[in-house]
């Protein structure tokens, strides 16, 4: 197969020239990446990119070694610096834990409970929220643009998130704290509203499939400790008992197979009620919810 780009080469060419590289290189959706690389480079959005195929457009300089790159496997996010979650555009790269889309439904399970108190609560209400483990900061902004009068905590703990996060909070009004989940917000107990967190939680010998997780995504990120990854899921949750007021709402996510030993964890805590299993977009039991006793 041919590959060097020839600065003549039309776009349309090198796309699927890309396309063909990226899909024996394993990568999951090779055509969709091919064109948003390019259309990174060109500095255009993909739709417009897609039309651009159908001109006389020729193939951007600099756009080989970035296909080099994502056949590496290293994650689109990474290369283009920008990840989307919900309406927020985030800044990713190197250190930092890239948001997935099973936790824009978390997400949303949260906000319609603060949305829900909001309108119990009446005209210029104000609702308290904190995200446990926040890495680029997404589950926080969105919880900070999404809700009004929201007033939104979130904890990190990697020195390589940090600074992700502080740069995407930057203006939303977040409180960021560089800490641990297990003693953070001490100021905040008993009086949170509603609780977020995407703790690590891959079992110790589970090694992710997809290269991109095992090769780039940070090990604390993953990792949740123990045999079978229980252990920042407990603590998660026991941070939540810790800052939530009664009837505070805690929801969290976790791999498929965990959600019978999260019920477990809920339950015997002793300190939730109402307890739920929620199901992603493809239907899987991605999360689970319970009130605060
Ligand atoms: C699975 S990632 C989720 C990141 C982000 N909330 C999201 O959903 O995209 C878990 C995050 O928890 C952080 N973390 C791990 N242990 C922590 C701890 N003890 N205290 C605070 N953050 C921690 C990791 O560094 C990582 O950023």
């Amino acid at each position: 197969m041919r590959w060097v780009t020839d600065t003549s080469d039309s776009l349309a060419d090198v796309v699927k020239r890309a396309t063909a590289v990226l899909a024996a290189a394993g990568v999951p959706s090779p055509a969709v990446d091919a064109q948003l690389l390019a259309a990174h480079l060109l500095g255009v959005g993909r739709g417009e990119l897609v039309a651009m195929l159908f001109g006389t457009a020729v193939a951007p300089s600099g756009y080989d070694a970035l296909v080099a790159r994502r056949a590496a496997r290293e994650p689109l996010q990474h290369i283009t610096g920008t990840a989307y979650f919900r309406h927020l555009e985030l800044a990713v790269g190197k250190g930092v834990f890239v948001p997935r889309p099973e936790t824009e439904s978390v997400v949303q399970l949260a906000i319609d409970v603060l949305t829900q108190l909001n309108q119990e609560r009446g005209a210029g209400a104000s609702t308290l929220a904190a995200d446990l483990g926040t890495g680029s900061g997404a589950i926080a902004g969105a919880l900070a643009t999404e809700v009004p009068g929201c007033a939104v905590f979130a904890v990190e703990l990697s020195e390589d998130a940090y600074p992700w996060a502080d740069r995407n909070l930057a203006g939303t009004g977040v409180t960021l704290v560089h800490g641990d989940m297990r003693e953070a917000f001490a100021e905040l107990d008993g009086t949170v509203d509603v609780v977020v967190s995407n703790p690590p939680y891959i079992p110790a010998n589970a090694i992710p499939r997809d290269l991109e997780v095992r090769l780039h995504d940070p090990h604390m990120a993953l990792y949740g400790g123990g045999a079978d990854g229980m252990e920042m899921p407990t603590a998660a949750a026991a941070t939540a008992a810790r800052l939530l007021r009664p009837g505070g709402y805690f929801v969290m996510e976790h791999a498929e197979v965990q959600a019978a030993q999260m019920v477990a964890l809920f339950e015997g805590s002793g300190k939730f009620e109402n307890i739920r299993t929620h199901v992603d977009l493809t239907g899987r039991d991605r999360a689970t919810s319970g009130y605060r006793r």
